[in-house]
């Protein structure tokens, strides 16, 4: 299935979505988030995190742009996890100051990046995009629009 399509009512099931999603995920897959400021980005990023059961607090990594994190997968491994927060970034120069490119294209870790769309140049060609929209009618709904690579 190339896209899926998921409806959410809470900060909560945004989460067990996030996780449901982190179980397609593979070292060195990358995923940008799209979607308003509060519309759910880091809510969906906590899921994906509580998968790997990550301990650290996670949270917007908005003004250290990229935070790090060390999961587990279900075979017991080791896993790093790359949070990047683009929200602040303005032109192409902050990313290369923030060494988005090394951090993107790295093999060792699974990248998740809110406002993908400020590097949208810079992506690899072969990325997962989570697109979360709301509903100006209901505060707490979601729809949340996933497209796998083309190559995985
Ligand atoms: N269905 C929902 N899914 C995710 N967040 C929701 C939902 N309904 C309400 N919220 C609220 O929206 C906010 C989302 O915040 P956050 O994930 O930080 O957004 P973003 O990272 O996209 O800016 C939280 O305050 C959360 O409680
Ligand atoms: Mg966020």
């Amino acid at each position: 299935m190339e896209e899926q399509i998921l409806r959410s009512n809470s900060e909560a099931q945004t989460i067990m979505l996030g996780e449901q999603f982190a179980t397609e995920l593979r070292l060195g897959d990358v995923v940008a988030i799209r979607g308003e400021l509060g519309a759910g980005k880091t809510e969906f990023v906590k899921g994906v995190c509580d998968y790997f059961a990550v301990s650290d607090l996670v949270t917007s990594p908005t003004f250290t742009i990229i935070n790090q994190y060390t999961g587990i997968t279900p075979d017991g491994d080791s896993i790093k996890i790359y949070h990047l927060d683009l929200y602040r970034i303005e032109t192409p120069d902050q990313l290369n100051e923030v060494g988005f490119d090394d951090c993107v294209f790295a093999h060792d870790a699974i990248k998740l990046v809110e406002w993908s769309e400020k590097a949208h140049h810079l992506l690899p060609e072969s990325h997962w995009d989570v697109l979360i929209t709301t509903d100006p009618l209901d505060e707490e709904s979601r729809t949340i629009n996933i497209h796998r690579p083309k190559t995985v």
